[in-house]
């Protein structure tokens, strides 16, 4: 089925939606994005995805394509067009193009160009993935400092993404310095002694919004919850271990670098979390 996109105002099939080529997300990566992810009809944590994307434009000097409620309509539009019941919306803005390639930014009053699209997930919340748990590796962290922005600089997470699959594995976790600071595409944790450990929110993370709603709930559950820089030998001698993302909600992690975590399937934890938070996103998805 041809899908109707939505670029700069006009929703259209895919086949003819179009970008300049001088735009500064092809050209720059200049340009920062978003996903929400769609349950029965329904956007998961809007407001939490509008929020972050208006500090990524804010952090870069970007101008806002349009106000909180034209973003819902579209997303509400792009939907219903598309007759998503589990899916996602993706949510791009770049800084445009003033039609050549300049290091320099364009004048400020150069438009933003704003893309978003549906893709249709059907069983994204019964996920087969999910009851089978994560395999991954861990790899050096070596992108910019500013992972707290959602920058589509995503040549390394997509990179990792590869390594993993070559040693045959779903995905990896980036070390820097030591620590652990979070998977390709999505925040990490471990438990140890019913403890759920993950990173502080700083610059050197994307402050996930799964990763907000999942520790609320974690705490309203009475979980412990510890925010502190943790290793990848901690994750490995873990009872279990997970990670959250709008894409994939709550992941459990079964193996870290060949190493099986517990028995070897998703933890008790992993698993309750993933039921709370479903349970909760459903009941307050708009
Ligand atoms: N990725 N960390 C990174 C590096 C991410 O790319 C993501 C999300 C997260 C989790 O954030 P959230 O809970 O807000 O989805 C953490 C999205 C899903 C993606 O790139 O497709």
């Amino acid at each position: 089925m041809t899908r109707t996109v939505y670029v700069n105002g006009d929703y259209l099939p895919e086949t003819e939606a179009t970008v300049s080529i001088f735009d500064r997300g092809f050209l720059m990566a200049d340009g920062v994005y978003e996903v929400t992810s769609v349950l029965g009809g329904k956007l998961i944590d809007f407001e939490g995805h509008v929020l972050r994307l208006q500090r990524s434009l804010e952090a870069l000097d970007m101008a806002e394509p349009c106000s909180r409620d034209a973003l819902l309509e579209i997303h509400r539009r792009l939907v219903e067009l598309n007759g998503i019941d589990e899916g996602l919306v993706y949510l791009q803005v770049t800084r445009g193009s003033d039609g050549d390639r300049d290091f320099a930014f364009p004048a400020e009053d150069t438009p933003p160009t704003l893309v978003l699209f549906t893709q249709n997930k059907p069983g994204l919340a019964d996920n087969p993935a999910a009851r089978k748990g994560a395999r991954i590796i861990s790899i050096e962290d070596i992108r910019w400092g500013r992972r707290d922005i959602k920058t589509v600089q995503l040549l390394y997470p997509s990179m990792g993404k590869m390594m993993a699959k070559k040693a045959g594995c779903d995905d990896a976790w980036m070390v820097e310095d030591g620590h652990v600071t979070e998977g390709t595409s999505n925040n990490a944790y471990f438990v140890k002694d019913g403890v759920i450990v993950t990173r502080p929110l700083s610059t050197e993370i994307l402050h996930g919004i799964t990763r907000k709603a999942v520790l609320r709930l974690a705490s309203e559950a009475q979980l412990k919850v510890e925010e502190r820089l943790f290793t990848i030998d901690e994750a490995k001698a873990a009872d279990e271990a997970f990670t959250t993302s709008a894409s994939a909600f709550v992941m459990p992690v079964v193996e870290i670098d060949g190493v099986s975590l517990g028995d070897g399937t998703p933890g008790p934890i992993a698993r309750r979390l993933r039921e709370i938070y479903l349970e909760e996103s459903v009941k307050t998805a708009i």
